[in-house]
């Protein structure tokens, strides 16, 4: 029990989780809850950092995103899902943790970086937004997580959570609080329907975990494959044919898919035949993911309790943190 892992991740509620997230981090989240203690948060108060003017948004995206954690089987028995705002020791810990960071290691993180350029907020950054790694770094290490499943462009956040926490532990002279290892999977940025960019919800390129089976028929026979494909006799290519990518992402049968790799490339194999095979290997992952969904959405109160039960317990765990952080910082007033 003394070195078991404790896994802490989550999502910031701005919409609808999809594929992309599956296959880079949910389907690690539901493994490992099996052997670990997994935390699961939802990160309202760092999704409020770009979205504070509308509050709404990220409270109506609250319940969609526990949906999509329950459909894809996190299980609540097994692991602990919370709200991040919920948890002020979370607001506390970050406070502490600015006076460990500079202005200018924010602005370097390549992450945030991106983000901004991405917001054309330039000089006029919101500061919740520029320091928004500080407050992950609280979320994370608030349960003591030493295990974070994610994407990669999340990276340069858990790198500069273990500088934070190794600059405290030194400062404070104390081992409070401990380093995380990052896990990302073997396919942690699935290109978009569009075959353009990294799948996304911005950029209207995204199959979601929730789109009902006949919207996966839509998505993928309009799929970007290879333009220069016209007949079925005619050689095709496989390399940046984004229904192939999705096959090696999500086929189990990899037999089967170098079979049809081979028979693309010399010519004879219809993109219709492929997208055939993709729908029904997309269909069959989601169809459970569905059934799920319904049974719990049927009753919302219900779920909003699984995330209350979730964070009172995580409460409890991040207060224990809190006081052994004050002693270590002096501020264990009584
Ligand atoms: N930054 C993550 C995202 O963009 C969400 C997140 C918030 C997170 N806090 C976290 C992920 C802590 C892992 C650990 O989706």
């Amino acid at each position: 029990m003394a070195n078991k892992k404790i896994i802490l991740t989550g999502d910031r509620p701005t919409g609808p989780l999809h594929i992309g997230h599956y296959i880079g981090s949910l389907a690690n989240r539901v493994k490992l809850q099996d052997m670990y203690k997994q935390y699961v948060l939802i990160a309202d108060m760092q999704a409020l950092t770009d979205n504070y003017d509308n509050p709404q948004k990220v409270r109506d995206n609250i319940l969609q995103v526990a949906l999509d954690y329950l459909a894809v089987g996190i299980d609540p028995q097994k692991s602990t899902i919370f709200i991040q705002s919920m948890i002020p020791q979370i607001a506390e810990l970050a406070i502490i943790y600015l006076n460990l960071v500079t202005v200018s290691r924010l602005k370097r993180n390549p992450t945030v970086k991106t983000e901004i350029k991405q917001r054309g907020f330039g000089e006029n950054v919101p500061a919740g937004f520029l320091i928004y790694p500080v407050h992950q770094a609280a979320d994370i290490t608030v349960v003591k997580g030493t295990l974070v499943p994610v994407g990669d462009d999340q990276l340069p956040l858990i790198e500069q959570a273990n500088e934070i926490v190794r600059t405290f532990n030194r400062i404070y002279n104390c081992s409070v609080l401990k380093e995380a290892e990052a896990m990302i999977s073997p396919v942690s940025r699935l290109t978009g329907i569009d075959g353009k960019a990294k799948m996304s919800k911005s950029l209207g390129n995204a199959l979601f975990l929730s789109d009902p089976a006949d919207v996966v028929v839509k998505k993928v026979m309009s799929m970007y494959t290879d333009p220069d494909h016209l007949r079925a006799s005619d050689p095709g290519k496989i390399e940046g044919n984004v229904v192939f990518t999705y096959l090696d992402a999500f086929d189990a049968d990899k037999d089967q898919v170098q079979e049809m790799k081979e028979h693309y490339q010399r010519g004879g194999l219809g993109d219709v035949v492929v997208k055939k095979r993709l729908i029904e290997v997309l269909n069959n992952l989601l169809e459970p993911m569905r059934n799920r969904r319904a049974d719990y959405a049927k009753d919302p109160a219900a779920v909003m309790k699984i995330l209350f039960e979730g964070t009172d317990r995580t409460r409890e765990v991040a207060e224990q943190t809190m006081k052994e952080v004050r002693a270590a910082m002096c501020l264990d007033y009584r």
